[in-house]
């Protein structure tokens, strides 16, 4: 169960495909973010010792998945350049609310949506590439980024009543979808 309020278009799938490097390079800089993110939020709440090890863990998969784009990137000759990234996360955090606890709860739903949404397009391209062993790649990140995803909503639980979460994180997913659906055309994972 993703949570999600729309469905990938099959013109972002064919966009990927065509720029399938540029692809796997947004992917490595995503990982990286996620690790980032998870990390940023150990040093913004080191109180709520409920949260610590479950981001730890969280941060530590990410920089893993970071490991593994990095070498298919290098396995293919391609350079981790910087990228002009999608203006996705950017858009999607700025629903997050000011005041506390209610700023960590936006951020934690947001983060499970990101979680989501990756899930999801990387079943497109794991179902698309001709190359075997990138699909391989897609398939076990899915399946880790669907599991993050379940990780960031149970956080949230820990913060907000079950209610308050699902009504908060149906919101942020309408939002998320119309995010998307003013996203530039250019190849991201997250346009
Ligand atoms: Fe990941
Ligand atoms: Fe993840």
């Amino acid at each position: 169960m993703l949570h999600l309020c729309s469905t990938t278009r099959t013109a972002w799938l064919a966009r990927a495909l065509a720029h399938l490097d540029e692809i796997l390079v947004d992917h490595a800089h995503c990982e990286k973010k996620a690790a980032s993110t998870a990390v940023s939020l150990l040093f913004r709440y080191p109180e709520r010792t409920e949260l610590l090890g479950p981001l730890a863990r969280l941060a530590r998969e990410e920089l893993e998945h970071f490991e593994q784009v990095v070498e298919h990137l290098q396995a293919r000759g391609i350079r981790l350049a910087r990228q002009r990234p999608s203006p996705y996360a950017s858009e999607l955090l700025a629903a997050v609310r000011d005041d506390e606890p209610a700023r960590l709860l936006d951020t934690l739903l947001c983060m499970a949506l990101i979680e989501a949404r990756s899930c999801e397009r990387l079943q497109l391209l794991a179902e698309s590439v001709p190359d075997t062993g990138l699909a391989g790649l897609f398939r076990g990140l899915l399946a880790s980024e669907a599991r993050h995803h379940g990780a960031y909503v149970a956080l949230a639980e820990r913060v907000a009543s079950p209610p308050e979460v699902r009504e908060r994180l149906a919101a942020l997913a309408r939002h998320e979808a119309a995010v998307l659906e003013r996203a530039p055309d250019m190849p991201r994972l997250h346009t």
